[in-house]
């Protein structure tokens, strides 16, 4: 899948942004090992701390339908500036992937690739036995 096309899902998406509050739309759009596209939008609320980020909303989507393993994900928003994960969304992402990156476009076009382990080093894992 071109980088190119998944940005262009996210664009798609964050058509459906719900951001009253910050007036910030993201749109996020991931690809699945299995070659599926899940796309999610930041829903915002009243109560601030229950919005959810572009990014979680996309993974939410693909994990509940029983996609848990996604190779890159795509995130604009209408800033026109990169859109880079914030923490939480960083890390809550690196459980679903190993070795995926993160594909940011900015207003001109430009796009940028990271792996997600460079935009989060030591990823914290749960350790248990
Ligand atoms: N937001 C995202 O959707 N993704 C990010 O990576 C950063 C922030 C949303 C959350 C909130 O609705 C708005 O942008 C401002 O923080």
């Amino acid at each position: 899948m071109e980088n190119e096309v998944l940005i262009t899902y996210a664009k798609k998406a964050m058509e459906n942004a719900y951001a009253p509050y910050s007036r910030f739309s993201v749109g996020a759009a991931l690809l699945t090992r299995e070659g599926e596209i899940f796309t999610g939008c930041n829903v915002e609320n009243a109560s601030y701390g229950a919005s959810i980020c572009a990014e979680r909303c996309a993974a939410m989507k693909a994990v509940s339908e029983g996609y848990t393993s996604f190779v890159k994900i795509a995130v604009v928003s209408d800033s026109g500036e990169y859109t880079y994960p914030c923490g939480i969304c960083r890390q809550f992402l690196a459980e679903f992937m190993e070795n995926g990156s993160v594909v940011l476009e900015d207003k001109n076009g430009k796009i940028r690739e990271y792996s997600l382990a460079e935009l989060l080093p030591h990823t914290f894992v749960l350790l248990t036995d």
